[in-house]
């Protein structure tokens, strides 16, 4: 492992005013965003929409540090021939790969889940790396609810993240660790931040077990956010202020950079809440984004599978990429925000 080249490779995946696009809906996800569109989720539709937003140059060269792709896409070609890798690289972004295998049911813990695809990981990540791919992604999903979650689930979870990592360092390739608390719940945000720490402090003593070097990894935490269904909803101020003082609570100064998901949250949401972080400032890493929903939601609905809709999708793609990069520094602003 050489872990001077991981750490470059990390820290221009958080690179001032820039983040990452998560491309990475697996085939049973893109076909629930395209069914909203009332687009069929065809091989050509997917590459069509991605392809769009690859070739999206503005946002995709000032504003996109990376983007996750899911296996499927990174074999892909442009209409052209171009290997849809290629558009990236060309944008000056990277590209990187979602490698874990979904979730299953965990056995003796009823409701809850265990992210799969350890199995043969040695294995792929070389070819990967061989088509482009310089980081990974694993998620791992932990509920909130009656009972749950089980220092089971949150136990066997940290340490296939771990694994994962330890693997992706080895195959020099920087791991984008993701432990993600979900948000579906009715709980307050406090609930959210005690889960939460116990999970990232889990992950982080797995990482340390497994000798996986903190320089040469991306975090890819939730933020401290009110369950959906809560009857009390915290303000933007309140969820950067509690995520911030969790984050510093659990993540170590020699991590590169912590960007992200959005995790249902509407786009504007995820914008003001990462940029009220960044106007708290002080911090020893840079927080950015890693949205998946919250860049993509405008374009899939501006596109909605129509080739002459291609422009106004990167239209909207292009804007929310802006501002999100804006909240990336603190500097974003709710007239930026209406300036589309
Ligand atoms: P969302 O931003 O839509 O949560 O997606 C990010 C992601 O990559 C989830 O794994």
């Amino acid at each position: 492992m050489n872990l001077t080249d991981l750490n470059n490779i990390a820290r221009a995946m958080v690179a001032p005013g820039k983040g990452l696009l998560a491309a990475d809906e697996s085939s049973g996800t893109i076909k629930k965003r395209f069914d909203a569109i009332g687009v069929a989720s065809t091989e050509d539709n997917r590459r069509d929409y991605r392809e769009m937003l690859f070739r999206s140059r503005e946002a995709m060269s000032q504003y996109v540090s990376g983007v996750i792709l899911y296996d499927e896409t990174i074999w892909q070609d442009a209409k052209d021939g171009t290997p849809l890798v290629r558009l990236i690289e060309d944008a000056g972004a990277i590209p990187g790969i979602k490698v874990d295998e979904g979730t299953q049911p965990l056995p003796n813990c009823p409701g809850e889940l265990i992210t799969v695809g350890l199995d043969k990981l040695a294995e792929r990540l070389p070819k990967y790396y061989e088509r482009g791919a310089r980081f990974a992604k694993w998620r791992a999903v932990i509920d909130i609810g009656a009972g749950i979650p089980s220092m089971t689930a949150i136990s066997v979870n940290a340490h296939a993240l771990a694994r994962y990592a330890a693997l992706c360092q080895q195959a020099q390739i920087v791991p984008i660790v993701e432990p993600e608390v979900l948000m579906d719940g009715d709980h307050d945000i406090d609930r959210c931040v005690e889960v939460t720490t116990r999970v990232l402090n889990k992950t982080f003593q797995e990482l340390r077990v497994q000798r996986v070097a903190l320089e040469g990894m991306i975090l890819k935490p939730n933020m401290a956010i009110s369950g959906r269904k809560s009857k009390t909803q915290a303000s933007v101020g309140e969820v950067a202020e509690k995520t911030v003082r969790m984050l510093k609570n659990c993540v170590p100064a020699s991590v590169p950079g912590i960007a992200f998901l959005s995790g249902g949250q509407s786009d504007e949401e995820a914008t003001a809440h990462l940029d009220a972080m960044n106007k708290i400032g002080g911090l020893p890493w840079p927080l950015t984004f890693s949205y998946g929903r919250a860049l993509q939601a405008a374009p899939q609905k501006a596109w909605s599978g129509k080739a002459e809709n291609v422009a106004a999708g990167q239209k909207a793609f292009t804007h929310r990429a802006r501002m999100n990069s804006l909240a990336a520094s603190g500097t974003w602003t709710a007239e930026q925000e209406k300036a589309a």
